[in-house]
């Protein structure tokens, strides 16, 4: 097999297109060691996916070098959905739509019962210790614990239990033109629900998460303020759709949404990022304060 070229991912691990018997293949190899397992419960997941006909790689192979698990996928030249927003990339938004709906929906078929609220407020625990222990975080930490009050004190009853992606992010589903859509990089997650997953997609479309690099790298305010339309307009049709499949879900995202950003605050490997995502949820408890449906706020955070 011979390296080719380095793919970008955003969770450390290293991924590549490589060609082997002359097709191209993507390699995707843990950090080190101590995140094998992770990596090897993610391609375990995504074989059972492709088997189960879910729209994803085929998983070629996996084996250990240097205690580092590695598997190997087909690869898909493709655009992800953040992508298209950020670049105004046209895309048939019903058929986008249709695909989130229909992968929720096979989760949903699963679900048994509800996650229990002190798993909730475990995690929330767990987070506010890992910010506190945080040297990059010190200066944050009384906003930090504003922000994990207020998530005590949301209801975090009727969360559906269901099987679940793990990482259902705007960055993680791509466009293929003759596979259409598709999903990569599913996780292992302790919270598993199909309604965390919608949680998920709205950490991009309400949080901005998928435009930290655009707004912390000096893209210009006119990239920012053009992806922005394009990510909130799209928010509002997707809550639009769900709303009409879950009525329930969207009284349930704010909270989920917020627990999503808080969780990367450790993992922030600059102070600006952690101070972005920071304002971006205070700005959000205040657009919840001001009892505004998000959909209609669709300039929201642009102002
Ligand atoms: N099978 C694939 N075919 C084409 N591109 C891929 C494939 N897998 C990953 N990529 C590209 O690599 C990027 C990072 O992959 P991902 O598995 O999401 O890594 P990470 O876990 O670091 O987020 C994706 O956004 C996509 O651009
Ligand atoms: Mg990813």
């Amino acid at each position: 097999m011979v390296a080719h070229t380095a793919l970008k991912g955003h969770s450390g691990a290293k991924l590549s297109i490589e060609i082997h018997d002359g097709q191209q293949v993507v390699r995707k190899e843990a950090a080190d060691a101590a995140r094998s397992d992770r990596l090897r419960a993610q391609a375990a997941k995504q074989e059972a996916a492709f088997l189960a006909g879910i729209p994803c790689p085929r998983v070629l192979a996996r084996s250990e070098r240097d205690d580092c698990f590695h598997f190997d996928m087909e690869y898909l030249p493709s655009i992800s959905i953040a992508q298209t927003q950020i670049d105004a990339v046209p895309i048939d938004r019903p058929a986008l739509l249709d695909f989130i709906e229909q992968n929720l929906e096979r989760l949903a078929s699963g679900a048994q019962g509800t996650i229990p609220v002190a798993q909730f407020k475990a995690k929330i625990d767990q987070v506010r210790q890992r910010c506190r222990a945080s040297n990059l975080l010190a200066d944050l930490v009384p906003a930090i614990d504003r922000i994990m009050d207020a998530l005590e004190g949301f209801d975090w009853s009727g969360i559906p239990a269901s099987s679940c992606h793990g990482d259902f992010t705007l960055e993680n589903i791509l466009y293929n033109k003759e596979r259409g859509f598709f999903l990569i990089d599913f996780d292992e997650v302790d919270l598993s629900s199909f309604y965390l997953d919608a949680a998920k997609l709205f950490q991009d479309l309400w949080g901005h998460w998928c435009l930290r690099e655009l707004s912390l790298g000096g893209a210009g305010q006119v990239a920012l303020l053009n992806a922005m339309v394009n990510i909130d307009g799209l928010r509002a049709s997707l809550l639009k759709r769900l709303a009409r499949r879950w009525p329930e879900l969207p009284a349930k995202l704010l909270p989920m949404v917020i627990l999503h950003l808080v969780r990367v605050l450790p993992y922030c490997s600059r102070q600006e990022l952690a101070v972005l995502v920071v304002m971006r949820i205070n700005q959000m408890l205040v657009e919840a304060d001001m009892h505004v449906d998000p959909a209609e706020r669709s300039l929201n955070g642009v102002v």
